[in-house]
């Protein structure tokens, strides 16, 4: 299999497990109360969805949940989007398709002489619409005229972009992301300027017409943000010379500005409207070749939580775990950016430090394509999967949550010393200065009482002062070693933390966790909040918790400054026939393994789940289902019994937790599935419900590295199979839904 870029596992702390926890739920009066109330509230588990919260100041209107109307579609290996019947799709764009009619059409074959820096990036992830008014301002309102900005995950299937795969010491047919097969070598500077431009974000205008929405080519909002990207480093003021004393590099000595934006997977929308592009797995785009220096302790401490290469290449370790962009040139900054080995005298003669300039939040205002983005170092330096706001209030701070994607890692929470301002709508890039350069960062524990704490990530805390694994200098070393701040504190450990969401309807926050494997879940290694450990029902991928689970919780008072929260587990992942691990009593209509996009519809209430899964693949491709969502607490305690084979013997135990109200295949259906390989991810909709937007990843995942480009549509031909574009490899696309009778979408 090849090496997944989501695939990491950095996070080596103590940070509690099970038997901790444990002990704490049983001195803990209160959870008996919490217990009673979900029982009740079981009893009623239907259709009904509650009530808007006032408390949080939406309309009435916003996020209703209604039944879902359409029958589920069943699983499904094709090569195929499948919808349900009455609904259908036309592709809004696919990867390499052009945003002036100066560059040619994607031949996809390969051949392409520009370097794609004015082509729809690769990997379609999280997007948003933005609508722009009569003065070409932007409108919360839908005016038929919008700019759609798409994330652009991962260069893992850059081998579709070249004729003959990706080349390395002038062997080609090669596909980067099988680390540890590379010999040491140059790569041609076309593929490689090809690779980092694939990357960053595509914003792109859209009009509608009678024919549905629709992309404008030639239009002057139209804008790659890629890797190459000039960007400015922002945050808290009073740290802000020590945090670009981080960043200093030889492309810019003050650390003030840095380039480009990596491996951006799910997205936030500020109330202000701007776009915020989450920096995930990045760490595996650098490399410190064959013979060169090292870095100092410190810095090989940082990277070594981030999954960053921290040792120089060996003659007996020659395997690049990178995509080769450094060897181009050692002169030219494009490229030698990518050796983050210490070349020069001192931090700011080489790119020791270019590692610290990713791992952001990223505002870009996709109405201003002049505007330079920002990398919000206040929100902190982890694996940004996405950065959901939760319900603004007028007066009252901002809170945004995010989660860190890798196996054991954690959820946090930003919060704005900004108060919202309405009149900040349409404020650009001077509003997110505003809002999210000063502020506080906690990281999230879950306690087994159903309740969780926010724990202020601050430099004067004695467990962050006093940290052995890393010692933190000051704030801004807290802000951008996250991950080393979150462990200090005893944040809990959390089954790979994916999308998350906010419930428009009573301002829940709901965030995928898509699983995590045998080394950190076993029946003994088991809190609360990550409470399975078990086997595949068919062994394909493993042990652990192979298919994930979806947790949700409520800040206390609704207040985005509440110091605590109530949680409970949405729902299970599961194959139906996987017996005691199907808690959520999934069926052959509904059932789903490792949930990662997540997003609530304003317009039906409906929330939706994506998966990027590789343990049902035997039966289905990755999916998107809809769910009426409910609310924490509407269910009750369950003992989940845990069974699992660990180094040969079998080991058992017990976890108690907190399960959401049985949703049944009346509140959760499978709405969508996707073609081979590809991962369902981003989405969103019109104002009106009745346009839903969404994005296919990497179809044909699977395909072997192989120069023969017959060979390449082996395990997909999508979408030019249904239709769209030319024959020749896969290609990620955007899917503009809609239904037949024109009616909101999965009501
Ligand atoms: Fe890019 Fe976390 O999936
Ligand atoms: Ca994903
Ligand atoms: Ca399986």
């Amino acid at each position: 299999m090849a090496h997944d870029f989501d695939d990491d596992s950095c996070n080596h702390s103590t940070n509690e497990h099970f038997q901790t926890v444990l002990s704490q739920a049983l001195e803990n009066p209160s959870r008996r109360r919490l217990i009673q109330g979900g029982f009740g509230l079981a009893t009623l588990s239907g259709l009904a969805m509650l009530p808007g919260c006032a408390s949080v100041g939406q309309s009435a209107a916003a996020g209703k949940a209604a039944a879902l109307g359409f029958a589920s579609v069943d699983k499904s290996i094709l090569d195929n989007v499948i919808l349900p019947p009455g609904y259908s799709f036309k592709i809004l764009h696919a990867s390499g398709d052009p945003l002036n009619a100066s560059v040619p059409a994607y031949s996809n074959r390969g051949v392409e002489s520009d370097d794609w820096s004015a082509r729809i990036g690769d990997q379609h992830d999280g997007m948003d619409i933005y609508y722009i008014d009569a003065a070409g301002k932007y409108s919360v309102k839908d005016t038929g005229r919008a700019v759609l900005s798409v994330n652009h995950e991962s260069s893992a299937e850059a081998h579709f972009l070249h004729a003959k795969g990706q080349t390395s010491n002038g062997i080609s047919g090669r596909k980067f992301d099988q680390f540890g097969q590379w010999d040491l070598g140059t790569r041609p500077e076309l593929e490689v300027l090809k690779e980092i431009n694939l990357h960053g974000v595509s914003v792109v205008e859209l009009s509608k017409t009678a024919a549905g929405w629709s992309y404008k080519l030639d239009s002057p909002l139209n804008r790659r943000v890629t890797a190459q990207t000039p960007v400015r480093i922002t945050g808290p003021s009073a740290h802000l010379a020590d945090i670009r004393a981080l960043m200093a590099t030889r492309y810019d000595r003050s650390g003030a500005t840095s380039r480009g934006t990596l491996n951006n997977c799910g997205h936030g929308k500020t109330p202000w409207g701007t776009y915020l592009a989450c920096e995930e797995n990045w760490a595996v785009y650098f490399q410190m070749p064959l013979g060169s220096n090292p870095v100092d302790a410190k810095a090989m401490a940082s990277r070594k939580r981030y999954g960053v290469v921290n040792t120089p290449l060996t003659s007996a370790n020659k395997a690049e775990r990178s995509q080769g962009w450094h060897t181009v040139s050692t002169t030219d900054d494009r490229f030698a950016r990518w050796n983050i080995a210490a070349v020069g005298a001192t931090a700011a003669e080489d790119f020791r430090n270019e590692p610290n300039t990713f791992g952001f939040n990223v505002e870009i205002d996709p109405l201003a394509p002049n505007a330079v983005p920002a990398k919000r170092v206040a929100m902190g330096r982890f694996a940004h999967e996405a950065a959901v706001c939760g319900l603004p209030k007028v007066g009252a701070p901002l809170a945004f949550y995010m989660g860190c994607d890798s196996r054991n890692e954690y959820i946090y929470k930003f919060v704005s010393t900004a108060l919202w301002d309405a009149k900040d709508v349409g404020g650009g890039m001077a509003a997110g200065d505003k809002y999210l350069s000063e502020g506080k960062l906690y990281a999230a524990k879950f306690n087994a009482d159903g309740k969780g704490q926010w724990i202020e990530m601050t430099f004067a805390d004695p467990r962050i002062a006093n940290h052995t694994a890393y010692r933190f200098a000051n704030q801004a070393d807290v802000l951008v070693n996250a991950r080393h701040a979150a462990d200090a504190l005893g944040a809990t450990k959390m089954d790979r933390p994916e999308w998350g969401a906010v419930n428009h309807s009573n301002g829940e926050i709901y965030f995928a966790l898509t699983n995590n494997n045998a080394s950190n879940r076993t029946p003994v290694k088991v809190d609360a909040a990550n409470p399975r450990a078990y086997m595949d029902a068919d062994g394909k991928k493993g042990a652990g918790n192979p298919n994930g689970h979806i947790i949700r919780f409520k800040e206390d008072g609704h207040s985005s400054t509440a110091m605590g929260f109530a949680w409970d587990i949405f729902v299970f992942g599961a194959e139906e026939d996987a017996g005691a691990a199907n808690l959520s009593g999934l069926t052959a209509k509904n059932a789903f393994s490792s949930p990662d996009g997540l997003w609530f519809s304003k317009a039906t209430g409906i929330c939706w789940i994506q998966t990027d899964d590789g343990a049902m693949t035997d039966e289905t491709n990755c999916m998107l289902l809809a769910a009426v969502p409910g609310q924490v607490g509407d269910g009750g305690k369950i003992t989940v019994s845990n069974t699992m084979t660990v180094n040969g013997a079998q080991v058992t135990g017990k976890q108690d937790t907190f399960i959401g109200a049985a949703l049944g295949e009346a509140r959760l259906r499978r709405f969508l599935v996707a073609p081979k390989g590809a991962e369902v991810t981003g989405i969103t909709e019109t104002e009106d419900g009745k346009t839903l937007f969404v994005n296919i990843q990497h179809p044909g995942e699977n395909t072997p590295a192989m120069g023969a480009a017959a060979q390449y549509t082996l395990e997909s031909g999508w979408p030019a199979n249904q239709g769209y574009g030319p024959v020749g490899r896969p290609r990620s696309a955007t899917l503009v839904i809609t239904r037949q009778d024109g009616g909101l979408i999965g009501v």
